[in-house]
């Protein structure tokens, strides 16, 4: 799949830049599916899997995932409205969140929301009253947040102050509270406390915290949870040199660790909720240059996108220091006809910090010239200023099996 994938990947990205434009996000979804396959094959065993929206959130994804996916994680109303239009089971999708309101969460547990994922008392007291008014029992986990997290996170939700769930510490003195909650039932527990990681042992060791934390709190609720999520925090590449996670290997090493773990908690499903690992290294962010400046010693390549659309590949999404991320030169060198040279490239936008690259090493690219830009297919549109500058917004297009669709979502307004 990936093979056949690379082989049309730049036939693909041309004929989409040629019939609908650029900047444009193209996904494709024969790489989702044999990322999908590859997940089941190496936790299957043990776990369902979860995707999170907010890491794309394309209504057309969701619906190509509707009878490919176990569940749905939501993080809004306005996910859930997606979810909706999507065509998804609510008793399918969780919602987690730390700032959930009234008017979110009334038509979700109208709707028969399957589990909301509870992040404080305050949230859960508010539930237990609208559930209580809409004449439901509302099943619910709760997100705990672990008082550590290991080295190895890109970014980490526990393990020091943060906004996240309920602190483990609190959690005696808390967890009664909601337990006592007359229209919530809860059956499970939830912990997502670290996303992009690449290094495995990391990995395992933080699903080594939850399943220490899932033991303890359950036995001092007394609960037989149906339910418990691990946030999985599994990593992609996005930058050169970066190596793919070996998920066997992650497999292999806590595999007799989870048998253990499922064997205590016979009536539980688990859950791996992940969203970047499925979806990102299956979107292409395509940029046209549109001007070619040589600048005291540095050619400049100048795209019609920039961060306005694609605020990841700037490095201003959380990075501390930019680094390039992986892209080629749609159409390669032809076939040698063009030197490699360094490039800086950067966007439309009036400001120095619209940069995707540093003395990134290319075929010489030209006026016209077509740039792919990888991982490209989580946080992209919907985690970008679109409307900074109002230049035209990217389109969204999906390939499935070597068939093109424009799924863009966002108007031009
Ligand atoms: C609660 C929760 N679930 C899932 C995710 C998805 O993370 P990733 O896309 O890294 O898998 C996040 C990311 O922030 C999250 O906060």
């Amino acid at each position: 799949m990936l093979q056949r994938l690379d082989k049309t990947l730049d036939h693909h990205l041309a004929e989409a830049a040629a019939r609908y434009g650029t900047p444009a996000y193209v996904y494709f979804t024969d790489e989702i599916a044999s990322r999908l396959e590859a997940l089941r094959t190496a936790f299957g065993r043990w776990f369902a899997i979860s995707y999170a929206v907010k890491s794309n959130p394309s209504p057309a994804l969701l619906d190509w995932m509707r009878d490919r996916l176990d569940y749905l994680d939501i993080s809004s109303g306005g996910e859930f409205a997606l979810s909706q239009q999507a065509g998804w089971n609510p008793e399918l999708i969780s919602f987690t969140g730390p700032a959930k309101r009234e008017f979110e969460l009334r038509p979700a547990i109208q709707a028969g929301l399957g589990e909301l994922v509870l992040e404080s008392l305050r949230e859960a007291r508010l539930a237990d009253a609208i559930a209580g008014e809409l004449g439901r029992v509302q099943p619910v986990l709760i997100r705990l947040a672990p008082d550590r997290v290991p080295k190895g996170f890109g970014d980490q939700m526990a393990g020091r102050p943060s906004a996240f769930g309920v602190d483990v510490e609190d959690a005696a003195e808390i967890l009664p509270q909601i337990a006592a909650l007359p229209n919530l039932r809860i059956i499970g527990l939830h912990i997502y406390s670290g996303t992009q990681s690449l290094k495995p042992d990391a990995i395992c060791e933080n699903w080594r915290i939850f399943m220490q934390v899932f033991t303890e709190t359950c036995s001092a609720l007394d609960l037989r949870p149906e339910k418990l999520i691990f946030g999985s925090g599994l990593g992609i590449p996005y930058h050169p040199g970066e190596q793919a996670l070996d998920l066997s290997q992650i497999a292999a090493t806590i595999g007799p660790e989870l048998d253990d773990f499922r064997a205590r908690f016979p009536s539980a499903r688990l859950v791996l909720e992940l969203g970047r690992h499925l979806v990102g290294p299956a979107g292409y962010f395509l940029t046209r240059v549109v001007s070619v400046k040589q600048s005291r010693g540095s050619r400049i390549a100048i795209c019609d996108g920039g961060l306005n659309d694609n605020l990841a590949a700037s490095g201003n999404f959380g990075m501390v220091l930019r680094r390039n991320y992986v892209m080629h030169r749609v159409g390669g060198d032809q076939d040698g006809a063009l030197p490699v040279e360094k490039h800086d490239i950067s966007g439309p936008l009036c400001t120095s910090i619209d940069k995707l690259g540093g003395a990134v090493e290319l075929p010489r690219l030209d006026e016209g010239d077509l740039l792919a830009i990888h991982a490209a297919g989580a946080y992209g549109p919907t985690a970008s200023p679109l409307y900074f500058i109002s230049h035209p917004l990217p389109s969204e297009i999906m390939v499935t099996g070597g068939q093109m669709q424009d799924i863009t979502r966002l108007g031009n307004g």
